[in-house]
Order: C-alpha cells, then sequence, then structure tokens
C-alpha cells in the first residue's frame, strides 16, 4: 500500500478540546495508529529545556528537533528511552511548546517525522495543522472544539486526577492565551479549514464524539 492510500483521519482543534482522547478511541475503535502531534512539540520543548537551550534559538531548537530520539509505545512517550508522558502535559510545557510550535523553521524540521506515522491499515492523528499541513490528503478532516468554559472544566478535572494542583481561572487564562498564539501565528495556524467538519463537543459525551468521528470516517471512505 502506497502513503497515500493508507487513510488518514485528521482530529485539529484548540487546546483541552478532547481531541486527544476523542482521536485515540477512534484509534482503537479501528486498529489505526494513533499520533499525538502536540506530544511531539512538547517532547522537543522538554528536551530543549533540559539541554539549557534558549525557547528563543529557532536554529538550535530546530537541529535538536531533528535529531529527537522520541518514541511512543503503549500509551506513553520517551525521550532517550526515558519516560516524559508526566513531565510534558504540564500547563507550562503546554505553554513551551506553543511557543516554539510558532517557528516556521523548527515546525519544517518535524514534518516528515510526523509523516512517517502513516502506516496500514491507517492513522489517526490530532493537533494544528494536521488536515491543513501535515496530512492536506486525508480521508476525514474533523475541527473538533468546545466553548472555552467546558475546556477549562475537562482540563481541570483532567489534572486533578493526575494528582496534579489546578486553578480553574488560571486554566481559563491560559487556555485563553495559548489559543489565542496559537491561532495567531503565521506559521500553520490553528483554524478550521474549509474541507474540514465542524464538531463541537461542549453538550457531548465522550462516546458520542467518537461516534460522530467513526460515522464521518464511514461516509468519507464509502465515497
Ligand atoms: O495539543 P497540545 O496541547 O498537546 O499541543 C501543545 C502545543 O503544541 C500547542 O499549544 C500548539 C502546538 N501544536 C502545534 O502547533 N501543532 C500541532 N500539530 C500540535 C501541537
Amino acid at each position: 500500500m502506497t502513503a497515500p492510500s493508507i487513510p488518514v483521519i485528521a482530529i485539529d482543534g484548540p487546546s483541552a478540546s478532547g481531541k486527544g482522547t476523542v482521536a485515540a478511541l477512534v484509534a482503537q475503535a479501528l486498529g489505526f495508529h494513533y499520533l499525538d502531534s502536540g506530544a511531539i512539540y512538547r517532547v522537543t520543548a522538554h528536551a530543549a529545556q533540559r539541554a539549557g537551550l534558549s525557547l528563543d534559538d529557532e536554529a538550535a531548537l530546530a537541529e535538536l528537533a531533528r535529531g529527537l530520539d522520541l518514541r511512543f509505545e503503549g500509551g506513553e512517550v520517551f525521550l532517550d528511552g526515558e519516560a516524559v508522558g508526566d513531565a510534558i502535559r504540564t500547563e507550562e510545557a503546554g505553554r513551551a511548546a506553543s511557543k516554539i510550535a510558532a517557528m516556521p523553521v523548527l515546525r519544517a524540521a518535524l514534518l516528515e517525522r510526523q509523516r512517517a506515522f502513516r502506516q496500514a491499515p491507517g492513522l489517526v492523528t490530532d493537533g494544528r495543522d494536521m488536515g491543513s499541513v501535515v496530512f492536506p490528503d486525508a480521508t476525514v478532516k474533523i475541527f473538533l472544539t468546545a466553548s472555552r468554559e467546558a475546556r477549562a472544566q475537562r482540563r481541570y478535572k483532567q489534572l486533578i486526577e493526575k494528582g496534579f494542583d489546578a486553578n480553574l481561572a488560571a486554566l481559563f487564562q491560559d487556555l485563553s492565551e495559548r489559543d489565542a498564539r496559537d491561532a495567531a501565528r503565521a506559521a500553520a495556524p490553528l483554524k478550521q479549514t474549509a474541507d474540514a467538519a465542524l464538531l463541537d463537543t461542549t453538550g457531548l459525551t465522550i462516546s458520542q464524539a467518537v461516534e460522530r468521528v467513526l460515522q464521518g470516517y464511514r461516509t468519507a471512505s464509502a465515497a
């Protein structure tokens, strides 16, 4: 099977919209691979901080990104063989990821790494530019969102469940800033493209959202 004929379900949307949870469940239901592209940006920022690089040094960050020893396995993410899932899920790591993700040279350095995840029988991926830049020929493109209040609530619940400290008002503020930065940047900004279907999950359960994506995929593959 050649890469373009391998189906891709691209789910893009803002922070804490639930796209990661939905994407992983859709992948499980179809037996497809799953790529959390945000984790790649988070790991890159984490590796940069660990190496003492400035988050403003685009050339050095791109060089680091190209050589990153990054692996996903069993729901965990490894950097240089070390599990970093918890370290990259903090709000601070999210802010750092959002900052470096605005850099076009860095984004270009990560492009082929992301495309390599397109493996048979198919890929479900989530991020900001999966449908617009990384997999423009995706079988289905979904723009998954929810109200900012709902997203802040979900992120709050997620952090508390993981045993982290969280403050709802601060999370709301943080989400607003991150949305603004991800949407305003010149390189691959967060936006719903004309060929992406809008899925607002504010009033939906996770399984309802998963079913909507699966329906979209069934319709697209039957066409
Ligand atoms: O989805 P996330 O919150 O884990 O992503 C962390 C940051 O990485 C997000 O603020 C923007 C950036 N990102 C991106 O620019 N492009 C992607 N495809 C995925 C994430």
